[in-house]
């Protein structure tokens, strides 16, 4: 029997979205507000979804304060309070949009939420955007 554990944590960052494979005017164009070169900040909403069995003497599917301490030092400490842009090792040289930050946490994440299995890391940017991402589909 399958179950799915959700954590939840937000984090508070600034970016700017940027690209390098295109030129000035294209990104003015494709990132408008966010292309500002001062930056900007969101409080980020991330949703963790483990699955995996039930353990029958526990009744856990993994420890979820085990859980919340490998996204405390993987994700929250990494990125909380940081420049996406500038500060983040994992995302150098990346456009830090809400895919790519949650494809960079979903890496952070994989192969360490043992016994466990990552199925999906829910980004929520604003109120209104969020993205999903489930790993590569094998
Ligand atoms: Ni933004």
């Amino acid at each position: 029997m399958k179950v799915r554990l959700v954590s939840s944590v937000h984090f508070s960052a600034a970016h700017r979205l940027h690209s390098e494979s295109l030129d000035e005017d294209t990104n003015r164009r494709t990132f408008d507000k966010c292309n500002n070169p001062s930056a900007h900040g969101h409080t980020y909403a991330l949703e963790v979804t483990v699955e995996g069995e039930i353990d029958p003497a526990t009744g856990y599917v993994m420890d979820v304060a085990q859980l919340a301490r490998v996204i405390r030092e993987r994700v929250v400490e990494p990125l909380d309070r940081r420049h996406l842009n500038h500060d983040v090792d994992f995302l150098s040289g990346i456009n830090p949009t809400a895919e790519n930050i949650a494809a960079g946490i979903w890496a952070r994440l994989q192969g360490r939420v043992a016994p466990a299995r990552l199925a999906r890391v829910v980004l929520n940017e604003t109120e209104k955007n969020r993205v999903a991402y489930k790993g590569e589909t094998p």
